[in-house]
């Protein structure tokens, strides 16, 4: 067993993991914080993206004992309970970009570090973005949509109609 410390959300947390434990299970079984989803486990959904260190990374193939000393942030720290929507939450509800919603959560951590990188993105750079996260609801176009809306809302701008 390994002695680790992760901060998480802001929150250090320190577990004794076994060595083969993954990143998605210490944070869904160890700290109940099941917005970050399972799709495949295989590294191929993006269900289970979260931020290590500001850089998006698909949890599931990450070993919870690489996470040691570093900061995961995840789905539930986008917003405090009771705080007003983050733009990129606003930008899905607004503009219609999940129905299921599983895919959501890995969506709108990977837009978080997109948007941080390129505060103004283009359509093509988002879908490019994103291309690692697979929706099977949405058709991806209120993704994007979403996507730009977060982007214009957090460069103070008004954003786009969300009329189709
Ligand atoms: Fe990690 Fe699908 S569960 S990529
Ligand atoms: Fe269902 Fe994306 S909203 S998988």
């Amino acid at each position: 067993m390994k002695q680790i410390t992760v901060t998480v959300n802001g929150q250090p947390h320190s577990a004794e993991v076994e060595p083969r434990l993954l990143l998605v299970h210490l944070i869904r079984e160890n700290l109940n914080l099941t917005g970050t989803h399972i799709g495949c486990d295989t590294s191929s959904c993006g269900a289970c993206t979260v931020l290590l260190d500001g850089k998006s990374v698909k949890s599931c193939t990450v070993l919870a004992v690489q996470a040691n000393g570093k900061s995961v942030s995840t789905v539930e720290g986008l917003c405090a309970p009771g705080a007003a929507l983050n733009p990129l939450q606003e930008g899905f509800k607004e503009n219609h970009g999940l129905h299921c919603g599983f895919c959501t959560p890995g969506m709108m951590m990977r837009a978080t570090e997109l948007l941080e990188h390129n505060p103004d993105p283009t359509e093509d750079e988002i879908r490019w973005g994103i291309s690692g996260n697979l929706c099977r609801c949405t058709g991806y176009n209120n993704i994007v949509k979403a996507i730009l809306y977060a982007g214009a809302k957090m460069r103070g701008e008004e954003p786009a109609s969300t009329e189709p």
